[in-house]
């Protein structure tokens, strides 16, 4: 069985994609919810602005036995970690179908001057012996969680937006900032530095909007929720939160930081119980909502429990030099 390129996947090849996709949750239920057939054809053809693809198959009697996506963020021979993503399906494992597209990827990826590849994997599951016998190490731990809404108690949330800290005033959009919030916003992303190390290039006002048209371009909606300092000028605290055309009861939240000089005074859980206030009056059809927080965020990890969060399962997040692939 060899390894061949998919960089411009036929139709069929999609559908056959969508397959391996479909058998691989179908022999772990437990982990992510499988994703839906124009979910898988929207990847593939589409993938992110700012980033390319490349895409390999294992063919096998005329279905694909195994697939590999990577991609590449920026331009050719950046820094930042490309990103490999490798499934087989359950019959076809150890076999050597993953090493091999492993092999695939770590080709492309000196062709393209990386240096590093990451892969966010679930724990407990096969991958971590795959990656960790291929020069991958454990680099984060995130946790899966997800909040019912129905199972909120009703007055939770209400009292929660009631008691907001004094001096501080929400605000809220829906898709790209505002122009006069857009610098205030970057900044306060720069409090996200526990993931900076993977995110590459600083935030600006310039990567604030073009992160927001991204998801607007896939066609799914990002909700946003700050919290004002007295100057009105200062973003001291945020939240936001996407609901995706193709999958609307699950929506998925993004970022949500608070600016170091502004802890420690509720902000964090005040923009949150704000953020599911809106979202129940202007998208009742979400019911669920999704997160991953790092293993060893424990002020974040509070925060969700106290909103209802429960942990669903861990993942994480691999790191190798391309230098130690095979
Ligand atoms: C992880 C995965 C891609 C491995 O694919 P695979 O084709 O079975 O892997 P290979 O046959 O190439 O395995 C190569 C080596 O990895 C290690 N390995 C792979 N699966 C293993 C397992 N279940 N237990 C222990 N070691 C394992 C072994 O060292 C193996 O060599 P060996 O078979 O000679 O002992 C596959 O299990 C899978 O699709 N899992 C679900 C999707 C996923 O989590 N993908 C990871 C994202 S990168």
């Amino acid at each position: 069985m060899d390894v061949i390129a998919l960089d411009d996947p036929t139709d069929a090849q999609i559908r056959e994609w969508h397959g391996v996709l479909s058998a691989v949750h179908g022999g772990d239920p437990a982990g992510e919810p499988a994703p839906e057939p124009e979910q898988t054809a929207g990847r593939l053809l589409g993938g992110d602005p700012g980033s390319r693809q490349r895409l390999w198959g294992v063919p096998d009697g005329g279905r694909l036995a195994a697939v590999a996506a990577l991609r590449l963020p920026g331009a050719p021979g950046t820094d930042r970690p490309a990103e490999i993503d490798i499934q087989v399906r359950p019959g076809h494992r150890r076999r050597g179908l993953g090493r091999r597209l492993l092999a695939a990827a770590a080709g492309g990826l000196r062709a393209d001057g990386r240096t590093s590849v990451i892969a966010q994997v679930n724990a407990g599951t096969p991958a971590v012996p795959f990656l960790e016998s291929h020069g991958f190490e454990c680099v984060l731990t995130l946790r899966g969680m997800l909040l019912r809404l129905d199972e909120i108690p009703p007055d939770r949330i209400a009292r929660l937006v009631a008691e907001g800290p004094e001096g501080y005033r929400l605000i809220r959009w829906q898709g790209v900032v505002p122009d006069e919030h857009a610098t205030a916003l970057a900044h306060a992303k720069h409090a996200m530095a526990d993931l900076a190390e993977y995110e590459g290039a600083p935030w600006d006002a310039h990567r604030v909007r073009e992160t927001a048209e991204v998801v607007a371009k896939r066609g799914d909606d990002l909700y946003t929720v700050a919290a004002l300092d007295s100057s009105g000028t200062v973003v001291a605290g945020f939240t936001e939160i996407v609901v995706p055309h193709d999958a609307a009861g699950r929506a998925a939240q993004y970022d949500t930081a608070v600016a170091p000089e502004h802890r420690g005074r509720r902000l964090g859980i005040w923009v949150k119980a704000a953020m599911l206030q809106w979202l129940a009056g202007e998208r009742p059809e979400v019911r669920e909502i999704e997160t991953d927080n790092l293993g060893d965020n424990e002020h974040m990890l509070a925060v969700n429990e106290e909103l209802g969060f429960r942990v669903e399962r861990e993942s994480l997040e691999y790191q190798a030099p391309v230098s130690a692939l095979p």
